[in-house]
């Protein structure tokens, strides 16, 4: 509750005169542990901001931020994939913002800033994989996937849960990847094959692996650490790296353009950008490469340099115009097919 209300209701007089309990409208597109966890530790060492906070996935924030834009209720979106962020700044729909904190940002997290024109900026970093429940894989003897052409094994029909890309960043950060490493055609003809294997197109672009994990499906298309936290969280689940290469996220933060409280939104901006908060992300479960240099990485996050990464045009896919046609063409080609 609003520390001024609580006040007025206790009749007495907490704050000091003058002081006013400031508010801060937060999405936050990560796991929602780690979300709670900065909400709690920003409002404990800023304790005259209030912080509302809702938990949404990537596409769907963007959606809602766009939505607002006349009369913003939002005022920061902090995490999610760097996509929708580089297409809220380019719809003008975030504020353009230097923090001091930004030269003590890694060159990706500061690259992300600059092709914005500080609109966004990077606050983490992981690779796409996916995650797959080793007992099930032992039980019905399938080999574990080693390349993407391998999710095409009729082996796996039934097996592979991977999320919508309308509404998860996860999924559209697949979707863009399979269309740099094969040609947009060769992409849809995959993920339309591919489509025999899948259960479920789910929400949120984490829930395939944490389906994994609970055995309710054999493999999620999800971002490694998305799976090696399931798999610290002590379930049997195994993390496959793509051989023929992978794309990967720049979790972002934006500022919402018209934002209704920019200095608490500023305040947290600078916050979260710390060593200290970043290094913080492990005991939350999550096991991204944070974007402050000087901030300790999980000792569980998955190796970048042993990665076989693309080199991921965020300036191209994350431009309004070929966001919204890979998004219909995914609607129109796959997203329509029936789940046998
Ligand atoms: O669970 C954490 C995470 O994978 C982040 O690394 C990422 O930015 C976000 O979730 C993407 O979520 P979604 O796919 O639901 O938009």
């Amino acid at each position: 509750m609003n520390k001024l209300k609580l006040a007025l209701l206790g009749g007495a007089a907490v704050l000091p005169v003058g002081a006013m309990a400031g508010e801060l409208n937060l999405i936050c597109s990560a796991d929602v542990v780690i979300c709670e966890k900065l909400v709690s530790e920003f409002e404990a060492s800023h304790s005259d901001i209030d912080v509302n906070m809702v938990r949404l996935s990537s596409g769907e924030a963007f959606a809602k931020i766009r939505a607002e834009a006349r009369n913003p209720q939002t005022d920061l979106w902090w995490g999610g994939t760097g996509d929708p962020h580089l297409q809220a700044a380019s719809d003008g729909l975030s504020a353009e913002y230097k923090s001091p904190m930004l030269d003590k940002l890694q060159d990706w997290a500061q690259g992300q800033a600059k092709v914005s024109g500080y609109h966004t900026v990077g606050v983490y970093s992981g690779a796409l994989g996916w995650g797959y429940n080793t007992e099930i894989f032992e039980a019905k003897g399938i080999t574990p996937p080693k390349c993407w052409a391998d999710l095409l094994d009729p082996a796996l029909k039934g097996e592979i849960q991977i999320a919508d890309p309308n509404s998860s960043g996860t999924a559209y950060t697949t979707l863009a990847t399979l269309v740099q490493l094969m040609g947009e055609d060769e992409a849809f003809d995959f993920l339309k094959k591919m489509h025999a294997n899948v259960s479920q197109y789910t929400k949120s672009g984490s829930a395939p692996v944490k389906a994994a994990a609970r055995g309710e499906t054999g493999l999620g298309i999800v971002f490694q650490h998305d799976a090696v936290a399931q798999a610290v969280a002590g379930f049997p689940v195994g993390v496959g790296s793509p051989c023929e290469g992978t794309g990967y996220e720049i979790g972002s933060m934006s500022m919402v353009e018209g934002a209704q409280n920019p200095d608490e939104a500023k305040a947290f901006y600078d916050w979260v950008l710390t060593a200290e908060v970043q290094s913080m992300m492990p005991d939350a479960g999550s096991f991204q490469i944070p974007s402050n240099a000087s901030a300790t990485p999980p000792k569980e996050a998955p190796d970048l340099s042993t990665i076989k990464l693309i080199d991921y045009d965020f300036a191209e896919y994350g431009s309004s115009e070929r966001r919204k046609a890979l998004l219909a063409r995914w609607d129109a080609e796959v997203g329509s097919m029936p789940i046998e």
